[in-house]
């Protein structure tokens, strides 16, 4: 059996098995160093894919129910990544933190990204009261909605223990969960792209602007959820 990744773009790639072909110039122990070092990595990101799975499998009913008992769906849509193995290398070695996959798993909670997209900010708070009802236990929230960054940036994040079953048990898989409207969507995709761009180097009153933009996307959730209100008064 054989099973894909799928990137966040939607395009599918196979899940990158190793190919020990490479390892044959190696003395017999450093062959067999690599190989446990390439099956700890391995395990390490297919339990993370699995939790993405876990997750997005509860989302997705989620979204249905919502939509057929209340005739609104919370989830506009919904992308996912696995961190690559040389960003997670790169993450652990930056922050000083020995490079290994036991170190990956007790030290980064970012390893499995999923971002939920809402039409209103109203739906960003109903599907974290959804997740809290459930057997899934936040162990972070930072509200950027409540209190967005300092450049404007909004979301609502939140690291979540999923559980995994497994065929013979269950393991908690950190995933962090990403919960913005499609304002909030479209300008960090936006700045993302401005500033990967630039390189970093950016004109004076770039971020002034960025940030006013940040504001009047703002503005547009709150115009959205007024009229939202105003068109579930008159469907009364
Ligand atoms: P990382 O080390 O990058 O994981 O930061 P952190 O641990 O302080 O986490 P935080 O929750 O603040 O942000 C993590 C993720 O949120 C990033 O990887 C981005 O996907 C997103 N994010 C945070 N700030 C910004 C921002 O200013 N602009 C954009 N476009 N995305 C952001
Ligand atoms: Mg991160």
């Amino acid at each position: 059996m054989s099973f894909e990744a799928r990137s966040a773009r939607g395009s599918s790639r196979r899940w990158p098995y190793p190919q020990v072909s490479a390892l044959e110039q190696l003395s017999d122990m450093e062959r067999d160093n690599a190989l446990a070092f390439i099956r700890r990595t391995g395990d390490l990101l297919m339990m993370h894919k699995f939790g993405v799975d876990e997750l997005m499998t509860k989302l997705r009913i989620w979204s249905e129910e919502f939509d057929y008992a209340h005739e609104h769906d919370p989830i506009e849509h919904i992308t996912s990544r696995i961190k690559r193995p040389e960003a997670i290398a790169a993450k652990l070695a930056r922050r000083g933190l020995p490079v290994s996959p036991e170190s990956a798993r007790e030290n980064l909670t970012d390893i499995a990204g999923v971002r939920v997209v809402c039409p209103f900010v109203s739906d960003v708070y109903l599907l974290r009261d959804v997740i809290r009802q459930h057997e899934i236990e936040i162990v972070q929230t930072k509200d950027y909605i409540a209190e967005p960054k300092p450049n404007g940036y909004r979301s609502l994040h939140l690291i979540i223990k999923v559980p995994v079953h497994l065929s013979d048990r269950t393991e908690l898989v950190n995933v962090e969960l990403q919960l913005r409207t499609i304002a909030m969507d479209f300008w960090a995709a936006v700045e993302h792209e401005l500033l990967y761009k630039s390189g970093g180097e950016v004109p004076e009153n770039f971020a002034a602007e960025l940030k006013s933009a940040a504001e009047t996307a703002a503005g547009l959730d709150a115009q959205m959820a007024s009229l939202h209100k105003l068109s579930e008064r008159t469907s009364d």
